[in-house]
């Protein structure tokens, strides 16, 4: 397993279903109806529970490249984060800008709730087909560079669903 301090912070990737994850905060890649669908979010909904679906209805939805904040319901994380990643449309629609500010968001709102700890999936790299790699490369680099925004975060978890996934990411911390 790679890992990667950052001050006080460990950012590493595993192989794991997120919804299992005993962390604070748990990252969902959602759409922007927020009503749930296939992938991390099917997972997450079932594993969370109805309750889960019913506040998500309250939120008005959310923009892509925004993220808002739920309780966790059954889920072993106190919250669930829905951050709303772009869909590939071939690199010149700002799909990177709008990926970046996922992790941005998601490492605000969970800061707001003082969480100190938090799990991401890799948010677009399933249904919205952006291209793993680049995806991988971006994401540490949006969580690297805004953490010294949240000095209580000791621990970042970036769970992949599969094994090609977690080399990506363990090729991307170990050249840090
Ligand atoms: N734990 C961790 N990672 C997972 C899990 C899981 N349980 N399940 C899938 N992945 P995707 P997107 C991985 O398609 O591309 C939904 O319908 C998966 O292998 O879930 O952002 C939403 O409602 C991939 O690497 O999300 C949206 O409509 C990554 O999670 C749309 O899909 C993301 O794949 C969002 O598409």
């Amino acid at each position: 397993m790679s890992s990667l301090m950052l001050g006080a912070c460990r950012l590493e990737a595993c192989e794991a279903d997120i919804t299992t994850l005993a962390v604070d905060a748990v990252v969902n890649a959602a759409n922007t109806s927020l009503l749930g669908g296939g992938g991390v979010d099917g997972a997450i909904h079932r594993a969370a529970g109805p309750d889960l679906l019913r506040e998500c209805a309250t939120l008005g939805g959310c923009a892509t490249g925004d993220a808002k904040r739920t309780r966790g319901y059954r889920l072993p994380a106190k919250f669930v984060i829905h951050a709303v990643g772009p869909v590939w449309r071939g690199g010149a629609h700002a799909e990177a800008e709008s990926l970046a500010s996922c992790y941005r968001r998601s490492l605000e709102l969970a800061r707001e709730v003082d969480c100190a700890s938090i799990a991401f999936p890799a948010i677009s790299c399933g249904v919205y087909r952006f291209p793993a790699e680049q995806a991988v490369r971006i994401a540490i680099d949006s969580v690297v560079d805004a953490l010294p925004a949240s000095p209580r975060m000791t621990w970042v978890v970036f769970a992949c669903f599969d094994e090609p996934m977690l080399r990506l990411y363990e090729a991307e911390l170990a050249r840090r």
